[in-house]
């Protein structure tokens, strides 16, 4: 059993779909968050740029003695995980993984959908993890800029909201997915936006969900739980705090959409 905290960190609010699966299924593990609120967004910026902003972030959140560090950011997990976990001891996993993993075990054409920012995208991650697995698959990727803003401004149904989810989805489902992986941290909010349009033929696999499992499956094998009510999943005690890197306001208005709760944050400045 171990006490210490779990890390997740996120470029701003998004990974809090993250946090909130893991509050949900392990209540008894105190978490310090980090929103990197300062330089969000990361979806369109370069390697250098998030796996250095992911560096510092990794060694603010090790002086907290974390056991182990959740890169909630599918853009940070994207470009910057490999680089991390070189570079530090901790434990460290991604949203990646995980996402993967759920998408293999539902899919049953292998006709994958993978939707994210530019950067996730482009750095066919998803692409080459699923292939990686060596399963028969056709993967199909589509960058959605707009979902970000859309879900930051509480935009997540209506109708300019669902036409500018069937332009996105459009090519995807012209390939006959069976499966869309929800490759970002924002897109769990606007699940009943893309269901509709998708349809009820196509599985979403949401990789905040997957990362709270995989997270528990971790804890256990490497018997890290907190105490013992965490392992039967009973309401737990654990603690959370927030950290991010500019002013609290746009964080806490935002952590109300994402975790339907009111929310302290503290700014901090490396
Ligand atoms: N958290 C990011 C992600 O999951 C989305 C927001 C951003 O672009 O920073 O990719």
């Amino acid at each position: 059993m171990d006490t210490r905290p779990i890390g997740i960190f996120d470029s701003g609010v998004g990974g809090l779909t993250v946090a909130d699966k893991v509050f949900r299924l392990l209540p008894n593990e105190n978490i310090i968050y980090f929103g990197d609120t300062a330089r969000v967004p990361y979806g369109n910026k370069s390697k250098e740029a998030v796996t250095r902003f992911s560096k510092e972030i990794v060694k603010f959140l090790s002086g907290f003695k974390v056991k182990l560090i959740i890169v909630a950011c599918n853009t940070a997990s994207s470009l910057s995980l490999e680089a991390l976990k070189k570079e530090f001891s901790i434990p460290i996993i991604g949203v990646i993984k995980p996402g993967v993993e759920e998408a293999l075990k539902t899919s049953k054409t292998g006709r994958i959908g993978v939707i994210g920012t530019e950067r996730t995208i482009s750095s066919n991650v998803y692409k080459k993890e699923i292939e990686s697995t060596g399963r028969n698959s056709f993967i199909i990727q589509e960058s959605c800029p707009l979902f970000v803003p859309l879900v930051e401004n509480g935009w997540l149904s209506g109708d300019i909201t669902l036409e500018i989810v069937r332009r996105n989805l459009a090519p995807l489902l012209a390939r006959d997915i069976d499966t869309l992986i929800l490759g970002c941290t924002h897109y769990p909010l606007l699940k009943k936006a893309i269901q509709r349009i998708a349809g009820k033929n196509v599985a979403l696999i949401d990789s905040s969900i997957a990362t709270a499992k995989y997270t528990k499956r971790l804890l256990d094998n490497k018997n890290l739980f907190a105490d013992a009510l965490a392992k039967a999943g009973k309401r737990g005690m654990g603690y959370a705090k927030f950290f991010v890197s500019d002013d609290t306001g746009n964080f806490i208005r935002l952590a109300n959409i994402f975790l339907r709760r009111n929310i302290k944050a503290k700014k901090v400045v490396f």
